[in-house]
């Protein structure tokens, strides 16, 4: 998979790819991220990309010429499976959305800035807009990294445990059960019993419930549709 983002703060975005799982899927190939500064693509030499809103109002909006350029450039050389715009007024990230992604071969992201970009972009360049929660941040990169995170994780090869992935909170539309490790006893708080038993069908059963448990109680709408 290859990702293209484009920002106006690539510092901002690269440390979470230099890390942990998404680093070592970098190193091993799977995927490639390609960073894009905007300011590249200024429409004047002074590096502007961007311009007040027409009819008023406080902030700065990207242009379109600047990400339409740097679009135009990067779809000359290959095609694109999407066109993601990083914006809060989207709908909302949710795993299944990463989960189709990540079976993607080529697609861009576009990070969000100031007041946002120009609507003419959304129209005739984005395929598809996520948000990564219902607050607003600086920008989109911190999300864009979010995003990435999500979909790098599940492509195939990338976590050692192939099945681990499958385990995680709501890929089964529940949050995942608790967790124990060593020692079994800490202190006299000692971990549930069946998890030492040794008895499988038992296990799987009680993680079942937990999950079931730990999704009514702090995620019940996650259970309405089921
Ligand atoms: N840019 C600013 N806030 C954002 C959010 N919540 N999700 C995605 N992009 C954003």
């Amino acid at each position: 998979m290859r990702i293209d983002i484009i920002t106006v703060s690539p510092e901002l975005i690269k440390s979470p790819f230099e890390h942990s799982i998404i680093k070592r899927a970098i190193d091993k190939k799977l995927v490639s991220i390609h960073f894009h500064n905007l300011r590249d693509y200024a429409v004047n030499n002074y590096g502007k990309i961007d311009d007040a809103p027409f009819g008023g109002g406080a902030g700065m909006v990207l242009m379109i010429e600047p990400i339409e350029k740097c679009i135009g450039r990067l779809k000359a050389k290959r095609g694109y499976d999407e066109v993601i715009y990083m914006t809060p007024d989207a709908t909302i990230l949710h795993q299944q959305t990463a989960n189709e992604l990540s079976l993607k071969e080529n697609i861009i992201i576009l990070c969000g800035h100031y007041k946002g970009i120009d609507q003419r972009v959304r129209e005739l360049y984005i395929t598809k807009e996520i948000s990564i929660g219902d607050y607003v941040l600086s920008g989109g990169e911190l999300a864009a990294a979010v995003l990435c995170d999500s979909i790098i994780r599940l492509i195939p090869g990338v976590l050692g445990d192939e099945t681990s992935a499958l385990t995680d909170s709501f890929q089964d539309g529940l949050l995942a059960p608790p967790v124990y490790t060593r020692p079994s006893n800490y202190h006299n708080h000692k971990v549930p019993d069946v998890l030492l038993s040794g008895n499988f069908k038992k296990i799987d059963e009680w993680r079942h419930q937990k999950a079931l448990e730990r999704t009514q109680a702090i995620r019940p709408d996650l259970l309405k549709g089921n």
